[in-house]
């Protein structure tokens, strides 16, 4: 008989045989932007995450760093009378993540700043493209994503992360920013992100439900994984530096495939705002230990093989990450 058990006797040779392991290094802090100053406002049902104005998220970056956590993911909001069907305040240089951006690198130049790219914010219908006809249409929306990959490179931007699932999207980007000068900005592509019913509390949080229809026709079936490695490979043809698998929990599958084909290209595994919320929850109703928890689920997202996760408990991981 082997005796497994001599492994787990205590944590100390728990901790010694434990195959896996967080560091505040592969941790991604997303955060929501919006202009003004001195804002800091809650999102109903998103609990924890809030909106800040340029000033008070480099505070609140400046207070992850100073727990180890030197990398976040900038998403911006704006007010519904900016919105409008081209999007045009996503590629403007007053923008709420341009501000943001410029104020975080002035202020932490350390820190690694990550910006979405993706109309749904800023379009008055929701929807992450450009439409015509009642459609998504895929190629007039790539000219206006790389407008806004540009403009978040001029504000110093060191990662473009486009979301909108267009095809084409990422060549378009690199092809922008070579243009524009922008060589050394890279590219997380999310490459295979899902239609997925866990996005509800960030639709709160940047605005973005569609106002009509859904995401289907652009976002990737939950049905399929094979799909998943030819978005992924088209991605890094194109110019993708990294790649993303999007929800986490429900597709570690899809990670630790993705790892195994493209072993060379770091991957991220985003814990998307649902799955942050199903733990705050159950937590609060005493079903579990949020801690516990979360920490299960993070590393769970490593263990599948992700490089990089994107997680809203960035803060409150990065304090056990040394116990
Ligand atoms: C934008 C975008 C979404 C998320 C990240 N980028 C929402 C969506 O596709 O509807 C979701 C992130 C989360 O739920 O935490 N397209």
């Amino acid at each position: 008989m082997k005796r497994f058990r001599q492994l787990r006797t205590d944590k100390k040779t728990r901790d010694k045989f434990a195959e896996t392991s967080l560091r505040a290094d592969d941790i991604i802090y997303p955060m929501f932007s919006v202009n003004g100053s001195r804002v800091k406002e809650e999102i109903p049902l998103f609990y924890g995450v809030n909106r800040y104005s340029p000033d008070m998220l480099a505070i609140e970056a400046g207070s992850a760093l100073s727990r180890g956590i030197n990398k976040i993911l900038l998403f911006g909001t704006v007010a519904d009378k900016v919105k409008n069907p081209a999007a045009s305040f996503s590629a403007s240089s007053a923008g709420p993540v341009p501000f943001t951006v410029k104020m975080v690198k002035k202020l932490f130049p350390e820190i690694t700043v990550i910006t979405d790219v993706c109309l749904c914010g800023y379009t008055d219908h929701g929807h992450c493209g450009f439409v015509r006809k009642g459609k998504v249409d895929n190629d007039a929306t790539l000219p206006l994503l790389a407008a806004m990959a540009v403009a978040h490179a001029d504000a110093g931007s060191d990662i473009v992360a486009p979301s909108a699932m267009m095809d084409g999207q990422v060549q378009a980007i690199r092809q922008a920013l070579d243009k524009n000068g922008h060589h050394k900005v890279k590219i997380l592509a999310y490459s295979a992100k899902y239609a997925s019913n866990f996005y509800g509390p960030f639709r709160n949080a940047a605005k973005s439900s569609p106002a009509f229809g859904d995401r289907k026709t652009y976002q990737m079936d939950y049905r399929n994984a094979k799909q998943a490695m030819d978005e992924i490979k088209a991605d890094i043809d194109e110019g993708a530096d990294m790649v993303m698998v999007k929800p986490a929990m429900a597709y570690l599958d899809i990670i630790s495939r993705a790892v195994k084909e493209f072993p060379k290209v770091p991957i991220a595994g985003y814990q998307v705002s649902g799955e942050y919320m199903m733990l705050k929850l159950a937590a609060k109703k005493g079903l579990m230990d949020e801690k516990e928890a979360f920490r299960e689920a993070l590393t769970a997202i490593k263990r599948a093989g992700a490089k990089y996760i994107i997680t809203y408990y960035a803060k409150e991981a990065a304090v056990f990450l040394n116990t």
